[in-house]
């Protein structure tokens, strides 16, 4: 350019010397624009002709003026940007490509033409993270997996956006109850963290890592911790009942009882145990003092503290009147009473052994107890009074599982004076052996066993019952029958007493009378005092009035 501004310069100052010089002729070249030369013409005239300079274009002489060659078109070629210069002009390629020639500038048709740049191959364009992808003229980039988009969308070109990309960062990675971290904390995607129980803790269940997602959070771990306290702890006078490493169950050993306390060990949550309470007594339980009370109770003494001891009672019941009967029956019993107290449910007359067994110390103790006879029951019968030289009464006896040692005794006594009765009287008086007159005797001694249940008794029949003589009633004279019901075996008795008739002795009128019923008249009681009025028959009496106590 300097060359060409000075070649001009030069050739100026030569075309203003020819015009002086010719200045009486005219002169074509000195009439040319600066920018144009001065020619010889082609047509062979000699003449001269003005041509504009090129990159000029013009008349040559009053106006030769640049030339923007950029306007004709894609001069350049491909992906270029033509640049119009003074009398000139150059190409450049565009952004995203790169000259053939790797000058900055080039001139078409030297060869030189624009190809894609592959930005891609410079390392980092798309920053940490970040996936260059080339495309034609350009590129675009996107996150790497563990990296994603900041402040912008995806894919991005961070020459025009501001995006960029990000490591996934989970933070602060979670913590597990009694578990530690056993890996270096790494927290970006995908790093994986290994926990492990602490020490006096087992793995129970779970997974025992944690992963960094693609989302930025943790992903596990889910292990549960539970306290591991060893083996079972040891309870004196105690053995493991039941046992699962996290809860013992401990009893007392043998010859020892639980005398207070938990029996339960639980391992805790930090790992120890929280050792069982139980306290296991020496078992010393013995049984003394065993008795029976009323025939039916057993009290003994058995110090046992608090003790729920079991007792195993057993009983056998015989009877030396009826051989077969047996009562054999065992009981168990618990009680913490020092003075327990259990009540069976024995029958009557009857010799029992009964043995009481401590479960625990084995400890024993027998006791006999003989149960008395009961009172008999009273036959029904129907008070009666009858007037017959042989009066038949009749009852319905009631039937009873001591039969074999009970008898019935029928007395007759004579309706004289003040009479007195006693029921539990062992006396029989027969009727030869009469002392006195008002006395009564017994007139029937009947063995139970062996009667049927409905008895017709005829007063005065004159046979034997039983070694006492039925003698007849005398008569016009007034009796009283009363029915006396005697159980006995051994040393022991119980009788019953009961107005059976009010019978008047005749020897001329045979049939029974006409009945006058009084109604059901019975005395257990053991007197039954009867009053009447002065008799003039029996003078030893005094005349006294009772009224009856039945
Ligand atoms: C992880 O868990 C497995 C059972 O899935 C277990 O066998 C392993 O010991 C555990 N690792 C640690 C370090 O606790
Ligand atoms: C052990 O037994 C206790 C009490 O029954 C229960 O709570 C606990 O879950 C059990 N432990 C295991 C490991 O089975
Ligand atoms: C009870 O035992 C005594 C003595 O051995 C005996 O005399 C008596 O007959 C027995 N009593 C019964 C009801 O067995
Ligand atoms: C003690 O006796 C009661 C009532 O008979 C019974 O329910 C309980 O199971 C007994 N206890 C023992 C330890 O045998
Ligand atoms: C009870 O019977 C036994 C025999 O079984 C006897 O040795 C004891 O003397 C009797 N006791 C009484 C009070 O009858
Ligand atoms: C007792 O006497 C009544 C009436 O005389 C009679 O019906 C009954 O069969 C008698 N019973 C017996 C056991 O003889």
């Amino acid at each position: 350019m300097t060359v060409k501004v000075a070649l001009c310069f030069l050739m100026i100052h030569c075309v203003f010397k020819d015009i002086r010089v010719k200045a009486n002729k005219v002169d074509v070249c000195a009439s040319c624009h600066k920018t144009a030369t001065c020619d010889d013409k082609t047509d062979g005239s000699g003449g001269k002709v003005c041509n504009c300079m090129y990159g000029f274009v013009g008349n040559g002489r009053t106006h030769c003026q640049d030339k923007d060659e950029c306007q004709l078109g894609r001069i350049c070629g491909d992906h270029t940007r033509c640049h119009n210069t003074y009398g000139s002009y150059y190409c450049t390629c565009l952004a995203g490509y790169s000259p053939s020639n790797h000058m900055n500038t080039f001139i078409p048709n030297d060869g030189t033409y624009c190809h894609d740049l592959d930005e891609c191959s410079v390392q980092g364009v798309c920053g940490e993270g970040g996936l260059c992808q080339n495309t034609d003229g350009d590129f675009t980039c996107s996150c790497q997996i563990g990296y994603t988009v900041q402040d912008g969308p995806e894919p991005f070109n961070p020459n025009r956006d501001a995006a960029y990309c990000k490591v996934i960062d989970c933070g602060s990675p979670p913590s597990v109850l009694h578990a530690d971290r056993l890996s270096p904390t790494i927290t970006h995607y995908s790093s994986e963290l290994q926990y492990g129980c602490r020490e006096g803790f087992q793995w129970k269940r779970g997974q025992n890592s944690s992963v960094c997602g693609l989302d930025g959070k943790w992903h596990g771990p889910s292990l549960v911790c539970e306290a591991h306290c060893g083996p079972a702890p040891e309870v004196p006078h105690a053995e493991v009942a039941w046992d699962n490493n996290t809860a013992v169950i401990h009893r007392c050993v043998t010859g020892h009882y639980r005398h207070t306390g938990s029996d339960i060990s639980i391992c805790d949550i930090t790992g120890k145990w929280q050792v069982a309470t139980l306290h296991c007594k020496e078992l010393k339980l013995i049984i003394n003092d065993l008795v029976v009370i009323n025939e039916r109770c057993l009290h003994w003494n058995a110090e046992n503290e608090g003790y729920r001891e079991i007792y195993t009672v057993t009983f056998v019941g015989l009877r030396d009147f009826d051989r077969p009967f047996s009562d054999r029956r065992k009981k168990m019993f618990n009680s913490t009473a020092p003075l327990p107290v259990l009540c069976l449910n024995l029958l009557p007359a009857t010799n029992y052994t009964i043995t009481i067994t401590a479960e625990s110390t084995r400890a024993t103790s027998t006791v006999t107890a003989n149960t008395s006879i009961p009172v008999p029951p009273t036959p029904v019968i129907t008070y009666s009074e009858v007037e017959a030289s042989s009066p038949t009464l009749r009852l319905r006896r009631s039937t009873n599982t001591l039969d074999s040692i009970c008898m019935y005794q029928v007395f007759v006594f004579p309706v004289e004076g003040v009479m007195l009765f006693d029921c539990s009287s062992s006396v029989s008086p027969r009727f030869f052996s009469q002392q006195r007159c008002d006395r009564g005797y017994v007139t029937a001694q009947i063995q139970l066993s062996g009667l049927s249940a409905e008895l017709n008794f005829t007063v005065g029949d004159q046979q034997l019952y039983g070694d006492f003589f039925n003698a007849p009633l005398e008569n016009g004279k007034d009796y009283y029958i009363i029915l006396r019901t005697v159980c006995q075996w051994g040393k022991s008795r119980t009788q019953s007493c009961v107005i059976w008739a009010k019978a008047r002795g005749t020897s001329y009128i045979m049939k029974m009378s006409a009945l006058v019923t009084v109604g059901s008249i019975s005395a257990v009681g053991s007197v039954i005092v009867i009053g009447y009025w002065y008799s003039w028959y029996c003078k030893k009496c005094s005349p006294r009035f009772f009224s009856p106590v039945l």
